[in-house]
């Protein structure tokens, strides 16, 4: 198979599962105990957090693991909106964003917030001007993400930042789950105020992820129990899911100029492939974004049957994004960028990732143009002759 679905999950790297292992085996302490198999537990836990802090341009006691980019998601957002609900009730977002935070905003309007979506231009871009215009004295919370999970769009977050930060009180959080890997999360530089993050769009494992907090940002526990992790997020912590991550986010760092510059090549190569055959086009910006993410509208196609013919022809991809395959409906995100139903449902997302060979390229540039023109001969036969009673056939 050829794996072109990075940006629902990466394999877990060998370098990553042998920093774990320790961890999961002879070292199983519990961080909280005295005694010294509980210390070594710690130690290795203080450990991610150097690292990940270290990588981040932040302190350690600012990183808060979780069981992914979902809860680091939910812990922002819902920790920041309750922490300052006396100032106010208003939450400013965008109509992009992973159901993560949407269905999160979603379920804060149940309780009295009021959230508002500022809208996205074509490509699927934030406009900081229209951004700042939706911050009210009620304002308590801006949740804006880094890059795309469906069409790779990254947002204009240090624009973004200064704009909210002018407004007294007010925090911006960032979604930066889809981003981490490409783009330098220096928070100093992007000027966020809480940061989510999860290991495995980096190759690390599953059901970890991150959320900085900047050191004296105020957010409510959104589980009580222990005292763990500074009071932020109880419950025994996974430390071998905290030092794979770490150990992950350390090699995606360090290798990001090379792994950036060759996947954006072979995305260009696939990209130009692919756009031979009528009716395509590419969605999403054309250079501000991630640099593995191919997304693109097939016209005149049905998505799921283009990947599921695809996923025959030995080749893994997505629909839009993994998290919206099996539903009906068509992705939010091509919707609030201006496309019509019968065009997003024909929306492909071909994500590559730093295992992603030239020579797997080679391949998906012959497969992946033949497989989507014959799904748009077939629909045209289909739409000719909806009974197959040879009506409008050359026989
Ligand atoms: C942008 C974005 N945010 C949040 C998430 C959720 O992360 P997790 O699957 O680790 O809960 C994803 C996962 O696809 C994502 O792409």
């Amino acid at each position: 198979m050829i794996y072109l679905d990075h940006a629902a999950t990466t394999p877990l790297r060998a370098e990553v599962l042998e920093a774990m292992l320790p961890y999961l085996t002879g070292e199983f302490g519990n961080p909280s105990s005295a005694h010294s198999m509980g210390r070594r537990a710690r130690a290795g836990l203080d450990e991610a957090h150097e690292r990940v802090a270290s990588r981040l341009g932040a302190e350690p006691r600012e990183v808060v693991f979780t069981s992914g980019g979902t809860e680091a998601n939910n812990l922002a957002i819902k920790g920041a909106a309750w922490a300052g609900k006396a100032r106010g009730h208003r939450l400013v977002t965008t109509p992009i964003e992973h159901h993560a935070v949407g269905h999160t905003m979603r379920y804060l309007e149940k309780f009295g917030f009021e959230v508002v979506e500022v809208g996205v231009d074509r490509y699927g871009r934030v406009d900081p001007d229209e951004l700042d215009a939706a911050i009210t004295d009620k304002t308590t919370l801006v949740s804006v993400m880094l890059g795309n999970n469906e069409v790779g769009t990254i947002q204009p977050i240090e624009e973004i930042a200064e704009r909210v930060h002018a407004h007294k009180g007010v925090l911006l959080h960032v979604d930066a789950v889809q981003a981490a890997p490409y783009v330098d999360l220096d928070v100093g530089r992007l000027g966020a105020d809480l940061v989510a993050i999860a290991a495995h769009k980096f190759e690390g494992p599953k059901g970890v992820g991150a959320l900085w907090v900047r050191h004296g940002t105020h957010i409510l526990a959104q589980q009580q129990g222990g005292t763990q992790e500074r009071h932020r997020r109880a419950g025994t912590e996974n430390v071998a899911g905290a030092i794979g991550l770490a150990a992950a986010y350390d090699l995606a760092c360090g290798e990001r100029p090379e792994t950036n510059r060759r996947l954006k090549k072979q995305r260009e190569r696939l990209t130009a492939a692919v756009l031979t055959v009528e009716g395509t086009e590419a969605t999403g910006h054309p250079a501000r974004r991630l640099p593995g993410i191919l997304s693109l509208i097939a016209r005149d196609t049905d998505g799921s049957s283009v990947a599921l013919g695809l996923d025959l022809e030995g080749i893994c991809c997505s629909v839009g994004s993994a998290c919206t395959t099996g539903s009906t409906e068509v992705s939010h995100v091509l919707s609030a960028m201006g496309y019509p139903p019968d065009e997003a449902r024909g929306a492909l997302r071909l994500s590559l990732g730093r295992t992603t060979t030239d020579a797997e390229i080679d391949t998906a540039c012959e497969v992946a143009p033949r497989v989507i023109a014959s799904m748009r001969l077939g629909s045209a036969a289909l739409a000719a002759d909806p009974l197959g009673q040879g009506v409008g056939s050359a026989s």
